[in-house]
């Protein structure tokens, strides 16, 4: 298997002093310490969510579960949950480019939504064919995750109304109220290690699980991230790539950049981003720091996606406020080959025959690049050599590592989200008036 490792490459600094930079990315890796010291199997800390990729006795036990159900033959299975319990399956299938219409997603209450989910499995149940549901919810409690699951665990309860529970996969905080439910029912539980917060939590049953009864290989994924986790932990700031990456947002957020933009070049990296986009805000957005005081740190991240997005949002990234640092990822191979004919039809654009997508769409991220440096845009790059599992993997593990540590520059609290409950509070409150 290939050892070569992601790398950040940053080339326009628009303002930024590279010493600057080094003595940033340098604190970093005194962080990277504390990484260290809870990188293992205790999970004694939230940071210990770095070990999950190396955690192979867990993923023995998700091989096991996933064979189980994958011995019966599912036609779907349903993945019941929310946020961090639902967004980085939906990233790596996508950027996979696997088949989607054997894995559904309930990850809102929208009624026409669950009309057509609910729709789909009954006509396979009644064509005499499996589906699975694996609920999944850290907290075991959240309001959009256990309403769909009443839905369509009914559904599954009229169709079999005495061994339903062979077909639920719970996934949830031990001892949760729907680890007691799952328990009390005889279905198949599978834990999150307590201190892996929810955003943080792709390499354990909640994101493994599922990606592989659908057949990822999550050994690779795994592997990548292991890799990656090892220099993201390094103490050399200047060679470890998520220091580098986390020094130069928080100094672009100093100077006034409040926005990161995660700029994809293929549709099939979009729930990537959107993955990331939770990632950054909850983790980031917070209005105390860690000693208690009002500050209302945040920075926004937005996703766009290339080419799309150049004719959308271009003009403003480039003509627009200064306010944004921008993450290029730029695929290297895309899943399958395609070229303009050698012989055109219309002529209208010679210099375009016979050249492959693949050549376009790097010359379009180029120029896109070019124009940044011309307008003085800062921005970093991502080259990911293929949308496999090994490099998808390095970028998850990366991310979070970066998030981190970007959180820890800014002195807050980079696994809590107080914030969240306060809707949630609300909306028990209309709730329980009737
Ligand atoms: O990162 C987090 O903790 C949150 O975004 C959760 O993933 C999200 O709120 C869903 O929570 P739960 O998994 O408890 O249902």
């Amino acid at each position: 298997m290939s050892k070569q490792l992601l790398r950040v490459q940053y080339e326009e600094l628009s303002g930024i002093d590279s010493h600057e930079l080094q003595q940033y990315a340098d604190k970093v890796g005194l962080y990277s310490r504390q990484v260290q010291k809870t990188f293992s199997a205790d999970y004694n800390s939230p940071m210990s969510f770095s070990y999950t990729p190396a955690d192979d006795e867990t993923r023995r036990v998700i091989h096991e579960a996933a064979d189980r159900i994958k011995q019966i033959n599912p036609s779907l299975l349903i993945v019941i949950g929310i946020g961090g319990s639902s967004l980085g399956t939906q990233a790596v299938l996508q950027a996979l480019g696997i088949d989607q219409s054997k894995i559904y997603f309930a990850d809102t209450v929208d009624p026409d939504l669950l009309y057509a989910i609910s729709n789909r499995m009954k006509g396979l149940l009644a064509a005499n064919q499996t589906v699975i549901l694996n609920v999944i919810s850290k907290s075991g409690t959240t309001l959009e995750t256990i309403a769909n699951f009443e839905v369509l665990v009914s559904i599954l309860k009229q169709h079999y109304p005495v061994d339903y529970y062979r077909y639920v996969v719970v996934t949830t905080d031990q001892d949760s109220p729907l680890w007691q439910y799952g328990k009390s029912i005889q279905a198949e539980c599978l834990t999150v290690p307590k201190q892996v917060g929810g955003r943080y939590s792709v390499f354990t049953a909640v994101g493994l699980f599922p990606l592989a009864v659908v057949g990822v290989d999550i050994d690779a994924l795994c592997a990548g991230a292991h890799a990656m986790v090892d220099a993201c932990m390094s103490e050399k700031g200047m060679q470890n790539p998520a220091a580098i990456s986390a020094a130069l947002l928080y100094l672009h957020y100093q100077h006034g950049r409040s926005i990161h933009d995660t700029f994809v070049f293929s549709p099939a990296l979009h729930a990537l981003g959107n993955w990331y986009r939770q990632l950054l805000a909850e983790s980031v957005g917070k209005e105390h720091d860690q000693q208690g005081k009002v500050v209302h740190v945040g920075i926004t991240p937005t996703v766009s996606v290339g080419t799309t997005d150049l004719h959308s949002v271009g003009q403003l990234y480039l003509a627009g406020p200064d306010n944004r640092f921008t993450t290029f990822i730029i695929p290297q191979e895309w899943h399958y080959q395609q070229a303009v004919p050698q012989e055109l039809v219309t002529a209208i654009l010679p210099n375009i025959a016979g050249v492959s997508y693949r050549e376009l769409m790097q010359a379009i991220a180029q120029g896109t690049m070019r124009a940044y440096t011309e307008k003085q845009r800062p921005f970093m790059r991502i080259d990911m050599p293929v949308m496999n599992e090994l490099y998808l993997g390095q970028y998850l593990i990366y991310a979070m590592m970066q998030v981190m540590y970007v959180g820890l520059l800014c002195n807050i609290d980079p696994f809590n989200q107080p914030e969240v409950e306060l809707y949630k509070r609300e909306t028990r409150k209309i709730l329980s008036r009737g």
